[in-house]
């Protein structure tokens, strides 16, 4: 069995894309190849980052259209043979046109998984954190879940609590992050272990 292919789809800072490409250097490659890391943002730091550990870093980005931009994506994954396509910090709403093109090639299973800072279905969308945060909640936390054409409302995977205590706002977020690079690891070593099934791409 080949190595499971990943792309990472980022938008921002990159700190999950780093952690997960580091993990899956740990692994090997004979059981993980991250094959790319893909914005949609031009200044965004995740490319640099990427490129320092030594993954191709491509900016699709300034499309007049969704469809034309996904198309330039799909181009990509298609390329790249890719299984899994892990979105971290990637700030766009993938289409039913985008995710039905990649299970076509992935034996109808859904393989576009995402990290999202809260205890889905609460908090959705951006600024979780902070939300959360000013209500005071006395928990909230991370949860893995996969990718459909809602806002953070796919299958839930894996959730993990985080309280809330004394900390001030940045201690909290940093407290996330952490999880959120452990929890995003462990799927990638159940990939790459085969404890987590991969539908390997084949071309339709
Ligand atoms: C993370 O909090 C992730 O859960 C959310 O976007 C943030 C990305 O952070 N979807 P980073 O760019 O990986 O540091």
């Amino acid at each position: 069995m080949r190595p499971a292919r990943i792309a990472i789809l980022a938008s921002g800072t990159g700190s999950n894309a780093q952690a997960l490409i580091r993990k899956a250097q740990e692994l090997g490659a004979d059981k993980l190849e991250v094959g790319f890391v893909l914005s949609d943002k031009e200044e965004a730091p995740v490319l640099e980052r990427a490129r320092d550990l030594g993954v191709p870093a491509f900016l699709r980005a300034k499309f007049n259209d969704r469809r034309t931009h996904e198309d330039a994506i799909l181009m990509l994954l298609k390329e790249h043979h890719i299984d899994w396509v892990l979105l971290a910090g990637y700030m766009r709403l993938l289409s039913p046109y985008f995710l039905k093109t990649l299970q076509s090639w992935h034996q109808s299973a859904s393989q576009v998984v995402n990290i999202h800072p809260s205890l889905l279905p609460a908090y959705p969308g951006v600024d979780s954190i902070a939300r959360a945060y000013t209500d005071r909640v006395s928990e909230s936390g991370v949860t893995l879940h996969l990718v459909d054409e809602g806002m953070d409302t796919g299958l839930v995977l894996r959730q993990q609590k985080i309280s809330l205590g004394n900390e001030t706002l940045p201690e909290w977020s940093a407290k996330f992050h952490r999880v959120e690079h452990q929890i995003y690891g462990a799927f990638l070593t159940d990939i790459a272990e085969g404890h987590q099934k991969t539908c390997y791409f084949t071309e339709t």
